[in-house]
């Protein structure tokens, strides 16, 4: 495997696996795309990686674009139903799950009002991360902003996309933000020119073998450290995410 950089300031994503792939953890302030197709679980990786940020006492905000709020920490707590201080750690506000306060689906088609719409969306989140000083943030999911930002207009997505992280960038967050990819198949899964503006990318996909299918978890690229190469097969668990990986603990 890749060395990791010790001397990185390092976001653990707390889970084993995972942070063995990344030597460590997430290099602190890089802006990581979860990619993956429907049901794969980016939802709730991003949501396990910010509540272990809380239990630590780092100031952790979810931002939900799709769901609301209270149907993302019902489904959480039915899925991981070890993960016993959720609400312990909301009422604490080390855990925030908010969603952005912009109705989209009153949104028009036309070119000012989408981009008007999409510095709501941006400002709502910058005043989400300011009011609870968040250190660690999931912004779920990246493909409602494509619709914001004009259908099929690649220019004005890449700029939406890069207003986005210049503000996360001045707020010196670590943050995930999902994406989701038409179909579960590796193969299938293409990364368009624009995704490659973030720091880090994870894709999560899966499998197919003679008896069974399995999901898998690959690090694509994330800068200022090493990172593993290989595919690792994961599960979801009610203790959490379980990947198996094959590095050893050398970090
Ligand atoms: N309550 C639950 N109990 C057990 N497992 C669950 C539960 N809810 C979800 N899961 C598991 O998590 C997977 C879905 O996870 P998640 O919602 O994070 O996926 P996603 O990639 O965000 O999907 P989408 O593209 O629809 O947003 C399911 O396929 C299932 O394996
Ligand atoms: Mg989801």
């Amino acid at each position: 495997m890749a060395n990791g950089n010790t001397n990185t300031e390092r976001v653990a994503t707390g889970i084993s696996g995972l942070d063995l792939m990344l030597t460590g953890g997430i290099p602190a302030t890089n802006q990581v795309l979860v990619a993956g197709g429907p049901g794969a679980g980016k939802t709730m990786l991003c949501f396990e990686v910010l509540y272990h940020n809380a239990k630590q006492g780092i100031p952790s905000l979810f931002v939900t674009l799709e769901e609301d709020p209270q149907d993302v920490l019902k489904n959480v707590k039915s899925a991981f139903t070890d993960f016993t201080d959720i609400d312990e750690l909301v009422e604490k506000k080390a855990l925030k799950v908010t969603s952005s306060f912009v109705p989209v689906g009153s949104i028009g088609s036309d070119q000012l009002e989408l981009i008007s719409a999409f510095q709501k969306i941006v400002s709502s989140i910058e005043g989400s991360i300011n009011e609870m000083h968040a250190k660690c943030v999931a912004i779920d999911s990246l493909s409602l902003l494509k619709l914001v930002s004009t259908e099929g207009d690649a220019l004005t997505y890449r700029r939406a996309l890069l207003g986005l992280m210049a503000s996360l960038r001045k707020l010196n967050v670590t943050a995930l933000l999902t994406i989701e990819m038409k179909s579960l198949e590796r193969k299938d899964i293409e990364f368009s020119q624009e995704f490659f503006i973030f720091d880090g990318i994870l894709v999560m996909y899966q499998s197919e073998s003679q008896e069974k299918r399995t999901l898998n978890l690959e690090v694509v690229k994330m800068r200022r450290t090493g990172h593993s190469l290989s595919f690792a097969p994961y599960e979801i668990t009610s203790k959490g995410f379980r990947v198996f990986t094959v590095e050893q603990d050398s970090y």
